[in-house]
């Protein structure tokens, strides 16, 4: 990131600008064999080159390929599948070889998920496309998603093998139409997806596979079935991992065409580099049985002007020069002059619309033979566990203390709240769902408050910067995740200052019926879907007019005969005390790459949870590992990541823990004043082969 040189032994071999692209260099001709050579590479990430923080430097893997003068070029290799009756796929390759005159024979395995060949080709004609038969294939979906490995080898004419490749694919079906949505494999599938930018929070934007994987888990709870990888390609790591776990992805390009955003964003490099970086883009990631949409652009300026159709239909045959598979969409934030000054938008396979939903029903009736999502929703903004009041729908509020408020009523002025927009596509039932902006918060872009204040992180995230959920992920969850019973209550019950003064309670949940009790005292059963106006009884329950008094609440699921179904109890917590300390796993590898996340609750004597608790706390780690990054996800804390002391951000903090390659045991030990000093003890071990 970005602006990459290639430097072997003191020779320029080769640069590729663009910061997110994977790219690679054919450095034979600089290396001296059988020496000591020096590969050097120059970084140059310029200022005002991004809306986000991007990272710098080698943040993402770098490698030293050996190959056979014959080989497999490069990502030419291209895995398609199509069916064939009821249980067969066919299995079609494609591939290029660096000096086809020397091989004789290619083979093709195909092994399924325990390595056993579940089908097997060999070609004579080394570059001839193969057509393989799968019988009963195992499809991929989002919840079993069942992967196959194309084994390929290539032979010369005594047998030598020259070169293979592994290549992961799935077999699955994409269908999209205006009438029947969007179908994998037949079935109707709403998209639940979140945008997503790269950075791992305290850990920075360098691709961490773990990191990335605790982010997808956490969204994979709540019911999240697809990510925008927004707005530029990702690591192909996270690519590797929605394939393994089943989430959707809407990979896009870029940001930026020809017409500026930033001062030096892509704009600079359109006309030179884009053919070369989404040709490059769309090979490197077609074979992933994940993508499932090619954005090709978020928000650019060029919807507002003339030449901006034929630089999609340009960008679009790129597309589909090196795919054809998939369809071509691009977030858009002015449906207006993307449908009638530049026209744009007609270029699109699905239109994206970011935000707007009042026009979802006026664009969708205009173009009937279009087909929309939400490529971009939301904007909601609120800060983990802080609450304000008078509660009310509010846009870009501005408070003293730099914060947002957690009952998720609060946007962008572009922005909706999530019942806003559950509301929208429930009554446009042709768009194909939703991408929210954005499931978790990220570094950089901390409206409202942008420069000038303490902020420095986003507030738009369902999840807060640490990976710790905000209320907002329940509100989610209900409504996407039918296999989890959600029933959760806001805010806490600590509020001295509020003292025989109102405080709304809302509860988020996929019951029907619940019943809310303040120090035992009905306050009155919500029904959902009861289609109140305001902030929306229809996907959140909401009692006005409760006074508070310290005690508790509780909140209690009813059928329909009014018998108990579930319950949840809030209590108001005494002052801070001691500390809990909780691993996000049970099994550690002693490996430095397996960062472990270690979550800090403040706790009052009795063990009630703290809820306002800035408890300043020093981390000490011991053993076999180290302190990596402390983080509470407070947007305001201007406290270094990697310090040893932190305060808990409304009583949590996490602890981000690197084990060392040798196996042992590691503490992690969490004190401050007036607080029991407490501590975790955490086990690795050799990582399996
Ligand atoms: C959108 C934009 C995103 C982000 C978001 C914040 O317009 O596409 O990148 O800036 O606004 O609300």
């Amino acid at each position: 990131m970005s602006n990459a040189k290639v430097y072997v032994n003191g020779e320029f071999a080769g640069e590729w600008p663009y910061g997110y692209a994977s790219f690679y260099i054919d450095a034979t001709k600089f290396i001296k064999f059988g020496e000591k050579n020096l590969i050097a590479v120059r970084l140059d990430n310029k200022e005002k080159s991004s809306r986000w923080y991007t990272g710098a430097g080698l943040y993402r893997n770098v490698r030293l390929v050996y190959k056979n003068p014959v080989h497999i070029v490069k990502n030419s290799l291209f895995v398609t599948t199509g069916q064939i009756g009821n249980n067969a796929a066919v299995v079609r390759v494609k591939l290029e070889l660096s000096k086809p005159e020397g091989a004789a024979k290619v083979e093709h395995k195909i092994l399924d998920n325990l390595g056993n060949v579940a089908a097997f080709k060999e070609l004579s004609n080394p570059v001839e496309p193969a057509q393989i038969n799968l019988p009963n294939p195992k499809l991929w979906d989002t919840k079993t998603p069942n992967l196959y490995t194309l084994q390929t080898s290539v032979f010369d004419g005594s047998g030598n093998l020259l070169d293979r490749l592994d290549t992961r694919f799935g077999v699955r079906s994409l269908k999209f139409s205006r009438d029947g949505g969007f179908e994998l494999n037949g079935n109707k599938t709403k998209i639940q997806g979140v945008c997503m930018h790269h950075d791992l929070g305290p850990i920075g934007a360098a691709t961490n596979v773990r990191a990335l994987k605790r982010q997808l888990g956490i969204l994979k709870q709540m019911g999240c079935n697809a990510i925008r990888t927004s707005h530029n390609p990702p690591s192909p790591e996270l690519l590797d991992l929605c394939d393994e776990m089943g989430f959707l992805v809407q990979d896009e390009a870029f940001d930026e065409w020809r017409y500026a955003k930033c001062e030096n964003g892509y704009n600079k490099i359109f006309d030179k580099w884009a053919e070369k970086d989404l040709s490059a883009f769309v090979r490197r990631d077609r074979n992933h049985p994940c993508v499932f949409m090619w954005s090709i652009g978020n928000e650019v300026n060029d919807q507002h002007y003339a030449d901006g159709a034929a630089t999609a239909r340009f960008l679009k045959s790129i597309v589909y020069r090196e795919d054809g598979t998939r369809p071509v969409t691009s977030g858009l934030n002015s449906l207006e002059a993307a449908f009638t000054k530049s026209k744009l938008a007609q270029e699109l396979d699905i239109v994206g619309v970011n935000y707007q939903t009042k026009l979802y029903r006026e664009y969708a009736d205009k173009y009937p033979n279009m087909i929309f999502h939400g490529s971009e929703t939301a904007s909601t903004i609120s800060s983990r566990g802080a609450y304000y009041f008078p509660v009310k729908r509010a846009v870009d509020p501005f408070r003293g203390d730099y914060q947002a408020s957690s009952y998720d009523l609060e946007t962008a002025s572009w922005g909706q709240t999530p019942d806003e927009e559950f509301a929208a596509l429930d009554s446009n039932p042709s768009f194909l769902g939703e991408f929210v902006w954005t499931g978790f918060d990220y570094l950089g872009e901390p409206s409202p408050y942008n420069p000038g204040t303490p902020a420095r992180s986003s507030f738009f995230g369902i999840v807060d910067l640490a990976g710790m959920k905000k209320d907002r992920f329940y509100l989610y969850q209900a409504c996407w995740n039918p296999d989890v019973k959600v029933l959760h209550v806001l805010p806490h019950w600590n509020w001295p200052d509020r003292l025989g003064q109102c405080v709304p309670v809302h509860c988020y949940t996929n019951y029907d019926k619940v019943e809310l009790f303040v120090n035992g005292k009905s306050m009155g059963v919500r029904a959902r879907n009861a289609g109140r106006d305001g902030y929306n009884g229809r996907y959140r329950l909401v009692w006005d007019d409760v006074v508070y008094q310290p005690g508790e609440i509780k909140v209690v699921a009813l059928d329909k005969d009014n018998k108990a179904l579930q319950e949840k109890t809030v209590k108001t917590s005494g002052v801070p005390s001691k500390l809990r300390l909780t691993a996000d796993r049970d099994k550690f590898d002693a490996d430095p790459k397996e960062l472990i996340f270690v979550q800090i609750d403040v706790l009052d004597k009795d063990g009630n949870f703290c809820p306002r608790a800035n408890s300043f706390m020093f981390v000490e780690v011991n053993g076999a590992g180290k302190l990596r990054a402390l983080c509470n996800a407070d947007p305001t804390d201007q406290t270094g990541f990697s310090s040893n002391y932190m305060k808990s951000f409304n009583g949590k903090l996490l602890a981000v823990i690197e084990p060392s390659n040798t196996p042992g045991e590691i503490t992690v030990e969490a004190y401050g004043m007036s607080l029991v000093p407490s501590k975790i003890k955490l086990s690795t071990g050799a990582p399996e082969k």
